[in-house]
C-alpha cells in the first residue's frame, strides 16, 4: 500500500501543570511543510495547585498519569483520526518537573514501541517559539528573535530556524510568569497570577508606584525579577508596618498591579529592543504565557513597528502550554533527529543550538 502524502501525528505535552494531547497533520518527509493542526486538548492542574500558590511537583505529576490517556483519546476523537492512521509519536522532554516530564515520555514511548512508530522528543522551549510557525504557516518566521516568556523561563534567542535557536540572554533569577504568579500571591489574588493581576490591573495607576527596572541600561542581555517582587512587597507592606498590618484599599491593589505590570513590560520590551538591534533581525516570534497578557502584547506590537520589524504572536491557547507547538518534531523527523527508546528527560535548561553542539549561529555585535 502506497504511503499517504500527509503524515499524521501525535503530540504530547507534560512539562509542568497541563496535560496536552494534540493530532497533527503536515507533509510527509522529505517533503517540508508546516503541519496543521487537527486537534489540541488541554487539561489544566490549576484547580489542584491553586490552594498552595503554585504548582506542587508531586500532585503534577500524578496528575498527568490519570489524565494523558483521556487527553489522547480526545485529540484523537476530535481529530477523527485512529491509532492506526498515525505515523510519529512527539512528545516534549525538556526542560520541566522531572516527574511530570516522565509521564508523557513513558506513554510517548509505549505508543511509539506498540505501534512500530518513530518517537521525537522536543524542547519545549523551541515549541512555545515553534508556535509562532503553526500559527502563521504562510509566512516566514525565521529567522527571527525568538522571546520565551512563560512561568519557567524568560529567555531571548537569536534562532535561524526552528531547530537552530542560539540563547542570546535570560533571567539571572525569577521568570517573568514567576513574578507575576509570586506577586499575585502577595496581592492576595488567585493563581496563576499572571490572568489575576492583568484583570486587577483594571482601573489601576501604572505609574502610582516607581518600581525596578533591573538591567534596563545594562549592554548584557540579562533579566531579573525578584528584586521587583520585592519591591512590590515593601510598597504593600509599607514603612514601618508589619506585613498584613493594613489592609490594601481595592484601589491600591490596582496601583500595585498596574505599576508591577508596567515595570514587567517595559523591562520584557527594552531587552528584546537590544536584541533586534544587535543581532540584526527584522523577525520577532514570541511565547510562552505571558505573551496572553494584553498589556505586552500592545507594548510589544509598538516595539516591532519602531524596529520595522515583524512580529509573530500567537493566539493565547498556543501562547500558554499546549501539545499543538510539539508539531515542531516534523521538523526534527524531516532532519532524521529520531529518539532512541532508551531516551530520558532533561529537567534542567538546555540551551538550545549548544546542546547539539551548533555552537554559536549568529555573531552578536555590538549594539550601534
Ligand atoms: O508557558 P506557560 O503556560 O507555562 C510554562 O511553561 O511556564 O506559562 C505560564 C505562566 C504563568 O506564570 C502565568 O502566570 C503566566 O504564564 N501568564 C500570564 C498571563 N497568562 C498566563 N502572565 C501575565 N499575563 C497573563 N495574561
Ligand atoms: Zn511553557
Amino acid at each position: 500500500m502506497e504511503a499517504r502524502p500527509t503524515l499524521v501525528f501525535l503530540a504530547l505535552e507534560t512539562t509542568c501543570d497541563e496535560t496536552g494531547a494534540a493530532v497533527l497533520e503536515g507533509p510527509r518527509p522529505p517533503a517540508r511543510g508546516v503541519p496543521r493542526v487537527l486537534a489540541s486538548v488541554v487539561a489544566s492542574q490549576v484547580g489542584l495547585h491553586e490552594r498552595f500558590g503554585g504548582v506542587v511537583p508531586e500532585i503534577a505529576s500524578r496528575a498527568h498519569v490519570r489524565q494523558i490517556v483521556p487527553m489522547i483519546d480526545e485529540a484523537l476523537r476530535r481529530a477523527q483520526v485512529n491509532l492506526g492512521d498515525l505515523g510519529m509519536i512527539a512528545v516534549a522532554t525538556r526542560p520541566g518537573l522531572v516527574g511530570a516530564l516522565v509521564v508523557g515520555l513513558t506513554t510517548a514511548k509505549t505508543l511509539a514501541l506498540a505501534l512500530d512508530l518513530p518517537l521525537v522528543a522536543v524542547d519545549h522551549l523551541e515549541g512555545h517559539l515553534y508556535a509562532c510557525q503553526l500559527a502563521f504557516p504562510d509566512r516566514e518566521v525565521y529567522p527571527c528573535v525568538g522571546l520565551v516568556v512563560s512561568g519557567g523561563h524568560t529567555s531571548l534567542y537569536a534562532c535561524r530556524g526552528p531547530l537552530q535557536c542560539e540563547f542570546l540572554g535570560g533571567t539571572t533569577d525569577d521568570a517573568a510568569g514567576e513574578a507575576f504568579d509570586k506577586v499575585a500571591s502577595l496581592l492576595g489574588l488567585g493563581y496563576p497570577g499572571g490572568p489575576e493581576i492583568e484583570r486587577a490591573t483594571r482601573g489601576g495607576d501604572p505609574r502610582a508606584f516607581a518600581f525596578p527596572r533591573s538591567f534596563l541600561h545594562d549592554d548584557r542581555l540579562i533579566f531579573s525579577f525578584s528584586g521587583l517582587k520585592t519591591a512590590v512587597l515593601y510598597a504593600l507592606r509599607g514603612p514601618n508596618e508589619s506585613f498584613g498590618a493594613v489592609q490594601p484599599s481595592p484601589q491600591m491593589i490596582a496601583d500595585l498591579a498596574a505599576s508591577f505590570q508596567e515595570a514587567v513590560v517595559d523591562v520584557l520590551v527594552a531587552k528584546t529592543r537590544q536584541a533586534l538591534l544587535r543581532t540584526g533581525l527584522k523577525r520577532l516570534g514570541v511565547g510562552g504565557g505571558v505573551a496572553a497578557n494584553t498589556r505586552f502584547r500592545e507594548r510589544i506590537a509598538g516595539l516591532a513597528s519602531d524596529c520595522g520589524a515583524e512580529l509573530f504572536i500567537p493566539p493565547l491557547a498556543l501562547c500558554t502550554d499546549n501539545a499543538a507547538m510539539a508539531g515542531i518534531a516534523l521538523e526534527k523527523l524531516a532532519a532524521g533527529d529520531v529518539a532512541a527508546l532508551d531516551i530520558d528527560v532533561t529537567a534542567g535548561l538546555v540551551r538550545p543550538g549548544r546542546s547539539s553542539g551548533q555552537g554559536e549561529i549568529f555573531s552578536v555585535r555590538p549594539d550601534p
